[in-house]
């Protein structure tokens, strides 16, 4: 969590304008939903003592915790500052933002060691503590991102330039581990009505990225699905 700078002016740079496309954001928030839901359902359904699928479900419970930090980040460094400096009137919301964050923060730091814990033990009741920390972090983002799609967002469409609200993403995908990248790329196509996705890989996606997933990173994806899940994985939408 950043400190909070005097908002007294951040404008838009010279020679940008005002308003973007910040659908990718709704992508991203319908991924962490499926994803709170899912994994302590995959913890608690792990068998005691079977160290390989506790190996495997850990993997990608921390990967949800990593990507929950490393979102936040990007909005407390990118997002919340400009948001109160341009539309002051935001200003109480922008600080129940932050106290969300805090919040989130902190049960992500209980949950990160009780993630390592279940992965060293297997055990039963370590995997239960995992998956009631899950549980609660889901509890308090719902509502957090609920009043942010809200009373934030709309807000930054009007008010960001579209490369202001683009350094959001690629603070995300740069902070992100190289190898989670199939993961990340496959969940946010997962996200959105099966007709819309190539549509939204062209208008989204760089073409070395697009050529990238079709020749690699879908079938590392797809690889990932089967072993996390395989009697299938629960749809995002
Ligand atoms: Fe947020």
């Amino acid at each position: 969590m950043t400190e909070r700078l005097p908002s007294t002016s951040d404008p838009l740079p010279e020679g940008e304008t005002a308003g973007c496309d910040t659908s990718d954001i709704l992508l991203v928030h319908r991924i962490f939903r499926w994803g709170f839901r899912e994994m302590p359902r995959l913890v608690r359904a792990a068998p005691p003592g079977d160290r390989s699928r506790t190996a495997t479900v850990a993997d990608s419970v921390d990967l949800v915790l990593l990507g929950l930090h490393v979102h936040h980040e990007a909005e407390d460094l990118l997002l919340f500052g400009k948001v109160e400096a341009r539309r002051p009137a935001c200003a109480a919301t922008i600080d129940l933002m932050r106290d969300q964050h805090r919040h989130v923060a902190e049960l992500l730091g209980r949950a990160e060691p009780l993630s390592a814990a279940w992965r060293d033990s297997a055990d039963g009741r370590a995997a239960e503590r995992l998956a009631a920390a899950l549980d609660e972090i889901g509890t308090v983002l719902g509502v957090h991102l609920h009043d942010e799609e809200d009373d934030v967002i709309p807000v930054a469409a009007e008010e960001f330039s579209q490369r202001e609200w683009d350094a959001l993403g690629e603070h995300g995908r740069e902070s992100f581990p190289k190898d989670g990248m199939p993961i990340q790329l496959g969940l946010m196509m997962d996200a959105l009505p099966p007709a819309e996705r190539a549509e939204w890989s062209r208008g989204h996606l760089p073409f070395p990225i697009r050529l990238l997933w079709a020749i690699l990173l879908k079938r590392r994806y797809t690889a990932w699905q089967r072993e996390l899940f395989p009697e299938g994985m629960p749809a995002l939408v």
